[in-house]
C-alpha cells in the first residue's frame, strides 16, 4: 500500500510519514537503514545540515539508482549563519552533498537570535524563488516566533517541525498552525524511546494488535501531524511505517489526550532566543 500524501497550502504534496536521520553518521549503518526504509515504503527523508550526513543521503539514493522525483528530501539550514550570503552558500553545499538540484522542503532549523532571523528568512524565500526548494518552512518556532515572522515575511512557512508526541502534545502551537495553514511535522514522535511503559498505551497496543510505538505514531497521524520516527533497526523501520491500516477511535484519543505531561525529550532549555 502506498503511503498517503498531504497537500500543503503551497500546492505541493508531502508523504504523511518521514524517516528521521539525526545521529546516523556511520556510512554502513546509514546504507543499511536507507535501503531498509526504501524497501519498507518510506519516500520522505528528514535531514539537516547539522546532522552531518547529507552526503550519506546523497550516496544512499544515488547508489540505489532511484529517481529523484520518487523521493521527498527535507534539509534544514542552521540558525547561526550570520547573514543572507552564508545561508545561501551553505544551502548550495547541502545540495551538492545531497546530489540534487533542489530539495522538496527547506526548513530553518531553529529560530536562532532575533537579529538574524529576517535576513535568514529572506535567503530562504529567495532559494524557493530560484526553484531550489519546492516548499519552505521552519522548525522549533512557537507562536511568538511566527507572529514576528509574519511582520516581515513575503511568504509564510508552510511547515513547522516541532517536538510532538503523546507526552508533549503542543496544543497552543498546533492550534495556531492549523488556523494559519501551516502543516505540523512531529519530531521525536516516540519521545526518543524514553517512556515505553505507559499502561494506557500498552492497553491500546493490545486492543488494536499493534505495538507501543505504532500507537504513538498513529496518534500523530490522527492529529494531522506528520511523524518523523528515527530508527537504524530494519525491523523497527518496518514497524514504524505499518500504521496506515488502523485508526484510533475517539474514546481512545481522549484517553491519550490525558497523557500530556509536556515531557521534553531533548531540549531542557530554549535554544530559540
Ligand atoms: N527539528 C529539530 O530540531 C529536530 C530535533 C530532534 C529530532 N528531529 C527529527 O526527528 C527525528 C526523530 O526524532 P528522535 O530521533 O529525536 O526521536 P524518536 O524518533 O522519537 O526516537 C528515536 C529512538 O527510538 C528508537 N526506536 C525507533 N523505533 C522504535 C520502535 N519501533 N521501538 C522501540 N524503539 C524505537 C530508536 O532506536 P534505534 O535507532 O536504535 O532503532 C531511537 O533510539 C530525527 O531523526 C530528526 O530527523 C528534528
Amino acid at each position: 500500500m502506498g503511503i498517503p500524501e498531504i497537500e500543503l497550502i503551497d500546492g505541493n504534496s508531502i508523504p504523511s510519514i518521514g524517516l528521521g536521520l539525526w545521529k546516523v553518521k556511520d556510512k554502513q549503518q546509514f546504507r543499511v537503514m536507507f535501503e531498509a526504509a526504501y524497501q519498507a515504503g518510506y519516500r520522505h527523508f528528514d535531514d539537516a545540515e547539522a546532522y552531518a550526513n547529507e552526503q550519506l543521503l546523497g550516496l544512499g539514493w544515488k547508489n540505489l539508482g532511484l529517481k529523484r522525483e520518487s523521493l521527498f528530501i527535507t534539509t534544514k539550514s542552521l540558525a547561526l549563519h550570520f547573514n543572507y550570503k552564508s545561508t545561501i552558500d551553505s544551502f548550495e553545499e547541502s545540495l551538492k552533498k545531497l546530489q540534487t538540484d533542489h530539495v522538496d522542503l527547506l526548513l530553518v532549523h531553529f529560530p536562532g537570535p532575533t537579529w538574524l532571523r529576517r535576513d535568514k528568512w529572506r535567503a530562504i524565500e529567495d532559494i524557493k524563488k530560484a526553484g531550489k526548494a519546492r516548499s519552505i518552512g521552519v522548525s522549533n518556532y512557537y507562536v511568538k516566533h511566527l507572529n514576528q515572522l509574519e511582520s516581515y515575511a513575503n511568504e509564510m512557512p508552510v511547515v513547522n517541525q516541532i517536538e510532538m508526541h503523546v507526552f508533549r502534545q503542543q496544543l497552543e502551537i498546533r492550534q495556531y498552525c492549523q488556523k494559519n495553514n501551516i502543516q505540523i511535522e512531529a519530531y521525536s514522535p516516540i519521545a526518543h524511546a524514553q517512556i515505553m511503559d505507559n499502561p494506557v498505551i500498552k492497553q491500546l497496543a493490545d486492543k488494536y494488535q499493534k505495538t507501543y510505538s505504532q500507537i504513538m505514531l498513529r496518534w500523530c497521524i490522527d492529529q494531522q501531524a506528520i511523524p518523523l520516527p528515527k530508527s537504524v533497526t530494519p525491523s523497527r523501520i518496518q514497524e514504524n511505517i505499518d500504521i496506515f491500516d488502523f485508526k484510533l477511535d475517539d474514546k481512545d484519543l481522549e484517553r491519550l489526550k490525558a497523557l500530556d505531561i509536556n515531557h521534553k525529550s531533548l531540549w531542557r532549555s530554549s535554544l530559540s532566543g
